[in-house]
């Protein structure tokens, strides 16, 4: 991770999180992407859901710009196993339904922006995933 990619992942999600569409759309994507993920959402609230998501991107983000690991390591304990029970592979299908919400909604997406976007939450996802 380097500075040009926070910095570029930093503007792309400026040019993203403002609309309440964008969080709509990548839980569409999420859920769409397997029925026991859909399952797991079923007696959630959704609009406050989309609000908690919006500032965990942004821990991710944070992450990648060198602040502490605190919130993530929060975050890996109440996915954890003893928590929601989020199974390792499920991450991978997380950041694939981000990185799809962010080629709809992001006008200067390209594949080198997916790229920054990759290697600046790589770690900080790991760390959540890591928790299990
Ligand atoms: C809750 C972020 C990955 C399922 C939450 C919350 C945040 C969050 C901020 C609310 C705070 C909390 O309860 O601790 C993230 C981030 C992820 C991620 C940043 C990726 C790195 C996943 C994955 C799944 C998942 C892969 C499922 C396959 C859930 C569930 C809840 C939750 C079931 C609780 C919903 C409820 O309250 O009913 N997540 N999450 N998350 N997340 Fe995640």
């Amino acid at each position: 991770m380097n500075r040009v990619d926070s910095d570029v992942v930093f503007q792309s999600y400026g040019r993203c999180c403002n609309s309440e569409q964008f969080f709509i759309d990548f839980y569409d994507h999420f859920m769409g992407s397997s029925e026991e993920i859909r399952a797991l959402f079923r007696n959630t609230d959704m609009s406050a859901q989309r609000h908690l998501l919006r500032n965990g991107i942004m821990q991710l983000v944070l992450h990648a710009r060198g602040m502490s690991d605190t919130k993530l390591k929060a975050l890996g304990e109440s996915h954890s196993r003893s928590g929601y029970n989020i199974r390792p592979e499920w991450y991978d299908l997380w950041l694939s339904a981000l990185l799809t919400t962010l080629r709809q909604h992001d006008p200067e997406f390209d594949d080198s922006v997916s790229q920054a976007w990759q290697r600046a939450i790589g770690p900080g996802i790991d760390c959540i995933r890591r928790a299990y």
